[in-house]
């Protein structure tokens, strides 16, 4: 006999959002809760206690992934995992990361009411430090679930403070050990971040990979020299050659594509004196494209115009490509599972590339793996301005419950 799939609670949904930024709130309606900051702690803490009242075992692994596992008829069958993270950029918005975790607590949550019963077991995860802003580069729980982080790598991660990741975890209580359980597929719940969705008027879309990242580590090499005295033509000003590569790059990536992404997010000027011409500048290129050709084309460009422009200051650069993702597809099998699902329910969606980068990437390595979108106002996010409609993250919700129950069952 077909058994009714039991509907999620859009407004329990939305009270856990609502409370879950309470925590690090700014004063503009977003969240600053860094990775492995007290904020961090605080909404992990909170996390597991929603989780044990919704009937799941809380479990922590080495690099501080929290799992809520709900068992299953068939325990030692591989589990649906599904989830995303509860850290936040600087000036970070509400729904970022946070409605995937919240979705898969309000899928267990629908569960538990409704005494509904699967083959294989469930777990909803948080994954530890997706953002990347105190430990650069991001994804690191998931990556390092997905075999992707070495020993050495791991212990080497630290703040630009010199807090060390290891030390960080064990300082907030959630440094634990490898998981026993293996993992069917795996399904993660975003709102968009883009605004693609919110132009079509759909609630949900399908996505089937992401674009691939670059990111870099440009040092220019000046000479610090009085600001009064030295003569415009004597200076080798790393920051105006900086400024220099920087508008160089956003012009000739421009005319290579329309659609690439190019973004500078820090600099560092040093030595950050008013009256003092700056001899080392630091800064970030965040590189993004969903064509390793194209990447590798725009790579290539930078690091010359890099040589280019700073020349032309009297400058000595050096570029160092410190993270790549490539391009991602996921599994086609589970893509149309999330749109099959969306159909049966009449949900209009579309299938998608995601702009942004998701744990969704490193655990696609690893198991089957699909994502499901929803709309946010504006298309706005890693801002205090993201906002999203409750009725289009209840129905990614409720997709979300329909696709972990089909994957849960053994036939
Ligand atoms: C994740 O937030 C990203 O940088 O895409
Ligand atoms: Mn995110
Ligand atoms: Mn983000």
């Amino acid at each position: 006999m077909k058994q009714e799939t039991p509907r999620i609670d859009s407004q329990r949904l939305w009270e856990s959002l609502e409370d879950m930024a309470c925590i690090g709130a700014l004063p503009s309606g977003g969240c600053r809760r860094l990775s492995l900051s007290d904020e961090d702690q605080a909404a992990r803490d909170v996390f597991a206690e929603w989780c044990r009242e919704a009937g799941c075992e809380m479990h922590v692994d080495g690099f501080g992934n929290q799992f809520a596992v709900r068992t299953g008829r068939v325990p030692n069958a591989p589990l649906v995992l599904f989830g995303s993270h509860l850290d936040t950029q600087p000036n970070g918005g509400r729904y970022d990361g946070i409605y995937g975790v919240l979705a898969g607590l309000e899928l267990m949550r629908t569960l538990a009411v409704n005494g509904v019963e699967t083959d294989r077991s469930l777990a909803v995860v948080n994954w530890t430090n997706e953002e990347g802003v105190r430990f650069s580069p991001g994804l690191t729980g998931s990556k390092g679930f997905a075999g992707a982080i070495s020993e050495e790598e791991l212990g080497a991660l630290k703040t630009p403070e010199g807090a060390s990741f290891l030390s960080e975890l064990e300082r907030i209580g959630y440094l634990g050990r490898p998981p026993a359980f293996k993992v069917a597929s795996y399904f993660e719940a975003h709102i968009e971040q883009g605004p693609i969705l919110e132009a079509a008027e759909l609630s949900v879309g399908v996505v089937n990979g992401v674009q691939g990242v670059r990111w870099f580590e440009v040092v220019v090499t000046g000479a610090d020299r009085h600001a009064g005295t030295t003569p415009m033509s004597m200076r080798a000003d790393s920051y105006m050659a900086s400024a220099r590569i920087a508008l160089a790059v956003r012009e000739r990536l421009l005319a290579l594509t329309p659609d690439i992404r190019v973004t500078i997010g820090r600099v560092d000027v040093k030595p950050g004196s008013v009256n003092t011409v700056p001899g080392e500048t630091t800064f970030s290129i965040d590189l993004r494209h969903p064509s390793t050709e194209i990447l590798d084309e725009a790579e290539a460009l930078i690091k010359a115009l890099a040589t280019q422009e700073a020349t032309a200051e009297a400058c000595a650069v050096r570029t160092v490509r410190t993270f790549n993702l490539p391009p991602v597809r996921f599994n086609a099998g589970c893509v149309e599972l999330v749109a099959s699902m969306a159909q049966a329910a009449s949900l209009p969606t579309i299938e998608m590339v995601s702009g942004a980068m998701h744990d969704a990437c490193a655990l696609s390595t690893v198991a089957p793996t699909a994502m499901i979108f929803t709309a946010c106002r504006g298309g706005i996010s890693h801002s205090e301005d993201e906002f999203a409609e409750p009725e289009d993250l209840a129905a990614g919700c409720q997709l979300l419950l329909d696709v972990v129950l089909s994957a849960a069952r053994i036939v």
